[in-house]
């Protein structure tokens, strides 16, 4: 049996996803803060779930966790990250921005290097990550969000490069969604907006493809062309 992680199952794409991963045959192991979600997902599925309570902000205990959840599965194939904040910061308080960062980037960051360790050892695994389409462009109401989206990006772009010069047989996808149904898509201007299932199961289907990069849904793959060569008289616009 296939053994899996993820990180913010509480809500969400995290939450969907492992669903799918239990109907597809896997054991999983589960975090996020919300500990009554992380236990009724489990008591759904006693003995094919595993849970840990875990603030990703707090780095200190990642790695006790993350072990924990490994000796619980007995074993690790595949770990994906989709804990993730943000929050509108036009006035540009710090304290917001540093929430921010210390989970998106610190927390990300902790996270990914544990798990790219472990699947080094272990000499394969595929990591996979819910960066967003907010990582290619600068946004004004928000920075930090799509500044983090955009580290995360290329992070997961090294993690691959880094895995590839040590001849591992590691896969890592980035995930880049538009936007979904989901309770951090709130706000106005939103459009094409997924339901999470839909989502959920495309993100599926790309990690069985072993895909570098996957927009999701399909459609916002154009728009991540156009965001990349979009002038900046037009970004100034949005
Ligand atoms: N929805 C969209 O339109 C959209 C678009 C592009 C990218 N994304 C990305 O998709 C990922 C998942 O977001 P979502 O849309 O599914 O939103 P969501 O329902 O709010 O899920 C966010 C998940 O992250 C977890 N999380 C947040 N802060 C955490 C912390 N400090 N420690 C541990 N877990 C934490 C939450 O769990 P707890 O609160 O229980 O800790 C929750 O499980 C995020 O990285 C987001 O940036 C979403």
């Amino acid at each position: 049996m296939k053994k899996a992680i993820v990180i913010g199952a509480t809500s969400g794409i995290g939450k969907s996803i492992t669903e799918i991963l239990i109907q597809n045959g896997y054991e999983v192991g589960i975090t996020g803060r919300r500990v009554d979600r992380l236990q009724s997902l489990k008591e759904k599925n006693p003995d094919k779930i595993y849970y840990c309570q875990m603030d990703v902000q707090d780095v200190s205990i990642v790695d006790s966790i993350c072990n924990n959840l490994v000796d619980q599965l007995g074993g690790l194939d595949l770990f994906i990250i989709s804990s993730g904040i943000g929050d509108e910061n036009k006035l540009l308080d710090f304290s917001i921005e540093n929430n921010v960062i210390k989970t998106n980037v610190q927390g990300f960051t902790c996270i990914a290097v544990w798990v790219m360790n472990y699947f080094k050892k272990q000499r394969h695994g595929h990591l996979v990550s819910i960066s967003s389409i907010a990582g290619l462009i600068g946004n004004g109401e928000a920075p930090s969000y799509n500044a983090t989206k955009a580290f995360q990006i290329n992070y997961l772009e090294g993690l691959r490069l880094n895995a590839y010069k040590s001849s591992v047989d590691i896969h890592v996808t980035d995930v880049r969604p538009g936007f979904v149904d989901t309770d951090m898509a709130k706000g106005e201007g939103m459009f094409w907006v997924a339901p999470v299932e839909k989502a959920a199961q495309q993100i599926f289907t790309a990690i069985k493809r072993k895909r570098k990069v996957v927009y999701i849904t399909k459609r916002w793959r154009m728009i991540g062309f156009l965001l990349k060569i979009m002038p900046y008289s037009l970004l100034r616009k949005m």
